[in-house]
């Protein structure tokens, strides 16, 4: 019987990705989104489509449910939904806070919950977080989008060692710049580098500037799902996926080197 996958966030971008993948390797996909006439994939066999918003408690029991009740198990959950929130921390309101953590950490808790009764009765599944570079170091004028980030990878290593008995398997997926809607369309500002009285507007500018130089070097969301799929398939127990050229490297150099003379480097790297 085929395996059923139930993704957050497919609108665009990586979720997108991940259902045409897991869809051409015969599985059967709960695409979820906020709002379902926002689905570009057109028909594919195996796919259904679910809204689901992560940060609405009733709609996220709801879309589970449902995909429960149609495909009968569930056998992996990416947790994929998640935007970024940049700017100087200074002038992020406190809606903006709430909203990134009510997204990015609270909505993986609130999904994660939803599933688990399932998957232990069941005694097996994967749970797969799709985190950041930035779970793993920090940039700057990112700091609430790096605390959920980090938030998420300790969550999902304690998780690993929680959930293991249960037959249960975590993981994670750590891109670095990928090629999608997040720093476009689903970029949030915490104030404007344009604006003179924005005592960070230099250094929010320089921070702007230096991701976008960076463009060239992002992996394409296909290849991101290349990963995800690896990590729902290559059967093995694995905590931690760094998807993209990018972020191998930077991970591996900041291994390496001391942990001040990283951080200068990267300073000096965002225009500092
Ligand atoms: N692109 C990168 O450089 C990059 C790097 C590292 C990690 N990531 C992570 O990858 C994940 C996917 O991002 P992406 O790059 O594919 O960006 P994207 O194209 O902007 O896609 C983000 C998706 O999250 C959805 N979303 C936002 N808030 C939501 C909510 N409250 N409930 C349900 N869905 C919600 C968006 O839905 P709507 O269409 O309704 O807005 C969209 O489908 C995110 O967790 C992001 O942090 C991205």
């Amino acid at each position: 019987m085929a395996q059923t996958v139930f993704i957050t966030g497919t609108s665009t971008g990586i979720g997108a990705a991940a259902v045409r993948l897991f869809a051409a390797h015969g599985w059967q996909v709960a695409a979820t989104m906020r709002n379902p006439a926002d689905a570009k994939f057109g028909d594919l066999p195996g796919v259904r489509l679910y809204a689901l918003d992560v940060t609405d408690a009733a709609s996220v029991q709801e879309a589970v449910a449902q995909a429960q009740h149609d495909f009968g198990q569930l056998d992996v959950l990416v947790n994929n939904a998640g935007y970024g929130l940049v700017g100087p921390f200074e002038t992020a309101t406190t809606a903006q806070i709430q909203q990134q953590f009510a997204t990015n950490m609270f909505g993986v808790f609130a999904v994660t919950q939803a599933v688990l009764p399932a998957l232990r009765a069941q005694h097996s599944g994967i749970i797969i977080n799709i985190t950041s570079v930035g779970g793993r170091t920090g940039f700057p004028m990112n700091s609430l989008y790096h605390a959920t980030k980090f938030g998420l990878d300790g969550f999902s290593e304690s998780l690993w060692y929680e959930l293991a008995p249960f037959g249960i398997q975590v993981k994670v997926v750590a891109p670095g710049g990928v090629a999608t809607d997040f720093a476009t369309r689903s970029l949030h500002l915490t104030a404007s580098p344009d604006d003179a009285a924005n005592p960070y507007a230099g250094q929010m500018r320089a921070v702007l500037d230096a991701f976008s130089g960076r463009a060239g070097n992002a992996s394409q969301p296909e290849q991101i799902a290349e990963v995800i799929y690896q990590a729902a398939t290559d059967g093995s127990s694995q905590l931690r996926y760094i998807a993209g050229a990018d972020a191998q490297s930077l991970l591996a150099t900041k291994a390496q080197m001391p942990e001040a003379d990283f951080m200068q480097m990267i300073q000096k790297s965002f225009g500092g």
